[in-house]
């Protein structure tokens, strides 16, 4: 069953910007990967990761698990953007693995890099996540 706060809109965006704010501010300390000490970036990089499984990984987790299945059972004719967004879902897995491994790599220039196409990515996912919610909250 999908918990209350995943199905509104409203408090669903809520949820999605509380953690990228919270990426946004730990994903600063490595964008100053120049100016910090090898233990600074070793501890913002591990802070951006842990943060990106425990906020959105665990998040899209859930909703796979409830509120796409949910969706799924109000009409069919959602099940091609519940394709698109269970897609998202997998991306964004994969370049958090590719993130973790560059703990120790220990290459910041390259892991900014992935930090930033994941943080784009989530945005996009977000907002189309979001329209579909608004379309169907009614009915939830
Ligand atoms: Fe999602
Ligand atoms: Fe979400």
């Amino acid at each position: 069953m999908t918990g209350p706060a995943l199905k509104k809109a409203d408090s669903h965006r809520m949820i999605h910007s509380a953690a990228r704010g919270e990426i946004e501010e730990a994903t600063m300390f490595l964008e100053r990967f120049h100016e910090n000490s090898e233990d600074v970036n070793n501890l913002a990089l591990q802070a951006v990761v842990e943060l990106w499984k425990s906020k959105v990984i665990a998040h899209a987790e859930e909703e796979e698990n409830t509120l796409y299945r949910d969706i799924e059972k109000i009409d069919i004719k959602f099940n091609p953007v519940i394709e698109r967004l269970s897609r998202d879902h997998e991306v964004l897995r994969k370049l958090c693995g590719m993130l973790e491994s560059e703990m120790s790599k220990k290459d910041y220039m390259h892991a900014l890099q992935i930090a930033h196409a994941l943080m784009l990515l989530n945005d996009i996912h977000s907002g189309d996540e979001i329209s579909l919610i608004r379309e169907v909250e009614n009915n939830l």
